[in-house]
């Protein structure tokens, strides 16, 4: 059984959230570039009887084996004890398994999986047996506090805990809430009073300031950032900064515009994304976009371009032209300026 590699003592860590369809190496990379988090959990392997290792988020994982945790999602015990020992025997560099216990997509938490088995507290405490009875490295979980409501937290915590992993993430959002209610960062002071293993809180840390409050007020050993980092790849920097009480560092918009030219490289570089490439770009648009300009105009525009070329002079306009260069891109998205609209997201 190994440790974490961090400790409740150490230096505050910091997170990059997973994100199916976001996070892949190229992101990572393009993150990195501009202030590295500590480490990172991949998008999930479905692990299932026909279950693959998919290369794409083996590429992730594989990028930094010892500072990026492979995650798996599945609730069949004979499986995931196949896959781990796949992993074991072909990549012996992985060091870090996270189990997933937060995916609310009823597509998936209805088959008794992620965000599911927080319904089945037996079966968390039997998959998280096998896991830690077969895998050495660093064990963790990331969870919500509840399915419905957070009411059992305290109960599927303790299981939780009795599986002995090295650290857990908390998301601290019901399954139900899926990722707009308001985060009761309180469970995760409660999951810090409980237990001596590091927690990761996890949900809306939007800024480096709201990072250094909620590790002040819940005591957790770190903060993990999602939706936040695609809007903000400077994030994990300007935490670091925040929490060493230096000066934050303040990008520009033309260092914005830097980013975007990084997700397009990025996006381009596979080539059964090409064809796609501009709405591609879209969605990781759509969160730096709340906080180009407060009323919304870019995000209405580029959502209208057509192609990538007029995609592209669309970002020109808004963080190049005119003088907009040279202004800070906030480190807080405007208030009332939505990612999207009609969706959960
Ligand atoms: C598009 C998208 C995909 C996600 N995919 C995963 C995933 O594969 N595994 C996981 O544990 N969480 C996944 N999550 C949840 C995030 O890791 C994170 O817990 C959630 O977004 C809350 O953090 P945030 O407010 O910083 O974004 C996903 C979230 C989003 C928005």
């Amino acid at each position: 059984m190994a440790d974490a590699p961090f400790s409740r003592n150490s230096k505050k860590v910091s997170f990059l959230a997973p994100m199916q369809d976001i996070t892949d190496a190229g992101f990572m990379r393009a993150v990195a570039e501009r202030g590295a988090p500590g480490f990172a959990i991949a998008e999930y392997f479905r692990i299932h009887e026909y279950y693959e290792l998919e290369p794409h988020i083996l590429e992730s994982v594989l990028l930094n084996p010892q500072r990026v945790c492979a995650q798996f999602i599945g609730e069949n015990t004979e499986y995931i004890s196949k896959a781990i020992a796949q992993i074991r025997n072909c990549y012996p560099q992985i060091k870090m398994l996270d189990l997933n216990l937060g995916c609310p997509a009823p597509k998936v938490y209805r088959k008794n999986v992620g965000g599911g088995l927080l319904r089945d507290i037996p079966k968390i405490a039997e998959i998280l047996r096998v896991m830690r009875s077969e895998w050495d490295g660093c064990l963790s979980v990331k969870m919500r506090t509840g399915f419905d409501s957070d009411e059992r937290f305290a109960e599927i915590f303790e299981t939780v805990l009795a599986g002995k992993p090295d650290f857990i993430t908390i998301h601290a959002r019901t399954v139900k809430q899926l990722y707009k209610g308001v985060p009761n960062y309180s469970k995760i002071a409660e999951a810090v009073r409980m237990c001596d293993i590091p927690i990761i809180a996890n949900g809306d840390i939007s800024g480096a300031k709201k990072a250094r409050e909620i590790i002040e007020s819940t005591g957790c050993a770190g903060v993990m950032c999602g939706r936040h980092a695609v809007r903000n790849p400077w994030i994990f920097r300007q935490i670091s900064e925040e929490l060493a009480g230096l000066p934050v560092f303040e990008p520009t918009l033309a260092d914005v515009r830097g980013y975007v030219d990084a997700l397009r490289a990025n996006i381009e570089a596979s080539s059964d994304r090409m064809k796609y490439a501009d709405s591609r770009l879209k969605k990781f648009l759509n969160f730096v976009g709340t906080a180009i300009d407060p009323d919304g105009a870019f995000l209405y525009k580029m959502r209208r371009a057509k192609g990538m070329d007029s995609l592209l002079k669309v970002c020109d306009e808004f963080m190049l032209d005119g003088g907009n260069a040279q202004k800070i891109f906030p480190q807080e998205p405007y208030a009332g300026v939505c990612s999207r609209p009609n969706h959960e997201l």
